[in-house]
């Protein structure tokens, strides 16, 4: 079948299963740690963590099988999700590349993020928890979390980064229509915040003072949990589905990437894209180039690799990753999903085995959302400002391709739409 622009799967042809790389790894993971002083984090664990996410943190079962009612509840969000061609965008770049996106911002609240926050609360609810409790940055991982527990019929409660709670009013708005309360980090509400907030009510906010915020509100209600949407090994694998669906939609399309890229974070929606194909070349020979598009302002992948906290306040055990440290100070710029200390320890071990490259953008993201211009203007679809970064190094490459007269296959993922995000557009290019 000759198919020109886009391929997808019916219900039935959806991945039922999560794909788990442990086992394919080329080395052991580096197992988490506890700190020389102070309590054991990882005795602390099993209070604070959903208990089948932390079984599947350090699961040895190279697939996971996705329950019956998950896999109802991934339709309700609208998967599986598109392939496209960029057949519009190969024309405009005058290249013999060709150019394939995965849609994941075709998504109730926005982003690829769902993807982990309905496991997640799947699995409290099945755990008799009440209510959830969370980070987040760009505001994407808290609507999905909110959206999941609204859902399940769970609370959910939220400490956003104040830089950008300031400037996403409609995104915290839509965050209380699905039911969450929405704090601005650090707050007054918790020990680890107070202490930043007391000594500047102005203070800009990180994930990682966000993340320790919502493990310590959790900590202290026995019906809560805490959930992270990104870097564990939990959240990867949920977002798994991502890339386990492009490789049957590249066998629809008979096709296959030679480079694949996404933007980057803590690493999950590139490890979701990804990993499954990283599988391919550790166990079928498949050769891929792995391109993680980041900021200059937190080039976490350029970090040390080395164990460091998940948090600020060091509520979590160490995690040997590729960091710049727990306590760094990052510029806020408009893809703020991007702003985070560390990479999820599967790929920065990937990273320190010479399987992933990585790219970091200018902090003024000019260039970025140009390029991301460029993709509206011929494929129609707004991306979220992360997003933006993905399609950048996507057409970077596109053109190499141009100048060197190769006709790679390009797939690159675009983690979220930018329907609430028009204003970043506007500051960046002047709009
Ligand atoms: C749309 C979008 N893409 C990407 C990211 C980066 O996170 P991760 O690296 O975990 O995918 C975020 C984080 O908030 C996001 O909102």
């Amino acid at each position: 079948m000759h198919l020109s622009r886009q391929a997808n799967l019916t219900l039935a042809q959806m991945p039922k299963q999560w794909y788990n790389i442990f086992p394919d790894l080329p080395e052991p993971l580096p197992p988490p740690k506890d700190p020389e002083q102070g309590e054991s984090r990882l005795a602390n664990l099993p209070k604070l963590m959903i208990g089948e996410c932390l079984k599947q943190e350090s699961s040895k079962d190279r697939w996971i099988a996705i329950p019956g009612e998950l896999v109802d509840l991934y339709a309700q969000a609208g998967r599986p999700r598109p392939l496209f061609r960029a057949r519009n965008l190969e024309k405009k770049l005058d290249t013999p590349a060709r150019l394939y996106y995965k849609s994941e911002f075709f998504s109730p609240t926005g982003s690829h993020k769902v993807n982990t926050a309905i496991a997640q609360c799947y699995y409290a609810k099945k755990e008799g928890f009440k209510r959830v409790t969370t980070e987040t940055g760009a505001g994407q991982w808290g609507t999905a979390l909110a959206y999941g527990a609204t859902l399940l019929g769970l609370k959910c409660t939220v400490f956003w980064v104040r830089s950008v709670y300031n400037w996403k009013a409609d995104r915290r708005t839509f965050m209380e229509l699905l039911g969450a309360e929405v704090f601005a980090s650090p707050s007054p509400k918790t020990e680890s915040g107070k202490q930043l907030y007391e000594k500047n009510p102005n203070h800009p906010g990180s994930l990682g003072i966000a993340i320790s915020e919502g493990l310590e509100d959790s900590k202290k209600d026995p019906s809560a949990v805490y959930c992270l949407g990104s870097v564990l090994n939990h959240v990867l694998l949920h977002q798994t589905i991502i890339g386990l669906e492009t490789q049957k939609q590249f066998e629809i399309f008979d096709d296959y990437p030679d480079i694949m890229i996404s933007c980057f974070g803590g690493g999950s929606n590139f490890g979701g894209f990804i990993l499954p194909f990283v599988g391919d070349v550790l166990t079928k020979g498949k050769k891929i180039k792995f391109i993680a598009a980041q900021s200059k302002v937190a080039t976490n992948l350029q970090g040390e690799y080395r164990y460091d906290f998940a948090d600020y306040a060091e509520f979590t055990p160490l995690l040997k990753m590729y960091t710049l440290g727990h306590k760094i100070d990052m510029k806020p710029i408009k893809a703020d999903g991007l702003r985070y200390h560390g990479g999820a320890p599967i790929l920065s071990l990937l990273r320190h085995l010479g399987y992933i490259d990585t790219i970091a953008y200018p902090e003024d993201e000019k260039h970025v959302f140009e390029r991301a211009k460029m993709f509206i203007e011929t494929e129609g679809w707004l991306p979220a400002p992360e997003s933006a970064y993905s399609i950048a190094c996507a057409i970077d490459e596109a053109i190499k391709c141009r100048e060197a007269g190769e006709s790679k296959v390009i797939a690159f993922n675009i983690s979220g739409h930018g329907f609430m995000d028009i204003f970043a557009y506007k500051e960046v290019l002047g709009l």
